[in-house]
């Protein structure tokens, strides 16, 4: 098992991933050394502000998303997940530092990044399934009436819902919505899939079946995955790279490789040891130092 504490330098991706080999879109030169990250997140400061009072959210966060990674934030509430996930959607900029995708800064939501949320009413209730996952490929002009359609029907057959294409939300469970939900983002082949606790208020059992089909699906599309969770077990299960983030104001505490793991490892001693060792970094007193993982 491979658990490090470093900063790593491009994906811990498996060798025999082809996405491992690939270039972040079109960036590298032959024979330039290892290829550059597809998100960068340099010294990221983020806050909210009020009338009142200024919202430290994030201080100076650093961190390297490579193509095809499928990166985790892991850390309790109010670490500044969900704001950190807000500002690469491009909603909110940075006070210090810089966000950017393909070596270009993020300013405002693009087709190229787009988030699946928590909630389960994400989906317009008027519109049938098949309607939910073409609008925004229509609506973006990503594409014609027939072609959206077509993408969507080919989407939501990838997250196992051709029998409820022309049904409505409020015909469908949690757990189906919120792969409608996913099929409507990856129809729009993002560069990044970001998804902010998709899975936290959906029981456990279909929890863990949403994992195992976000990693099918990942091994067949290879998109970069942005996945924030406070479930350390789904940290470990979902990315092959995680960030351990501190609060008040978000702090980057460790980064850890993760990509031994998937739900076969679960309830097995190394994985066991990883979920103790991560437990522990999580809840350590601010004043340790941080140093490799132990
Ligand atoms: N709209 C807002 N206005 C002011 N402060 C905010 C706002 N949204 C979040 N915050 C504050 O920013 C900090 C980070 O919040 P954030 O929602 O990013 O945390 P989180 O890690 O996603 O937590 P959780 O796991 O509970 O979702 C918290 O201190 C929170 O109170
Ligand atoms: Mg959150």
């Amino acid at each position: 098992m491979t658990l490090v504490a470093e900063r790593t330098g491009p994906a811990a991706a498996r060798p025999e991933d082809p996405a491992a080999r690939e270039p972040a879109r079109g960036r590298r030169i032959p024979g330039a050394g290892p290829r550059p990250p597809l998100l960068r997140i340099a010294g990221v400061t983020l806050e909210y502000r009020t009338p009142e009072r200024v919202v430290r959210a994030t201080h100076r966060v650093d961190l390297d998303v490579f193509a095809a990674d499928r990166f985790v934030l892991l850390g309790p509430s109010g670490c500044g997940k969900s704001t950190l996930l807000k500002a690469v959607a491009g909603f909110l900029a940075p006070v210090e530092g810089e966000i950017t995708l393909d070596g270009v800064p993020v300013r405002e939501p693009g087709p190229d990044r787009i988030v699946v949320f928590q909630e389960f009413d994400q989906l317009p209730p008027w519109k049938t399934v098949a309607q939910n996952v073409a609008f925004p490929l229509r609506a973006s002009g990503t594409l014609g009436r027939r072609e959206a359609e077509a993408r969507a029907r080919h989407y939501i057959d990838k997250v196992g819902l051709s029998r409820f294409a022309d049904s409505y939300p409020h015909q469908l469970s949690g757990g189906m919505k919120q792969r409608v939900a996913i099929a409507r983002a990856l129809a729009m082949q993002p560069t990044m899939l970001l998804m902010d606790e998709p899975f936290a208020a959906l029981d456990a059992l279909t929890r863990r079946k949403m994992q195992e089909e976000l990693l099918a699906l990942w091994d067949e599309v290879r998109f970069t995955l942005l996945f924030v969770t406070h479930s350390i077990e789904e940290a470990l299960v979902v990315g092959n790279r995680v960030a351990l983030l501190s609060p008040h104001p978000g702090r980057v505490r460790g980064e850890f490789n993760s990509h031994d793991f998937d739900l076969a490892s679960v309830g097995g001693d190394a994985f066991q040891a990883a979920v103790q060792r991560l437990h522990r970094r999580l809840f350590e007193t601010e004043s340790a130092a941080p140093g490799p993982a132990s």
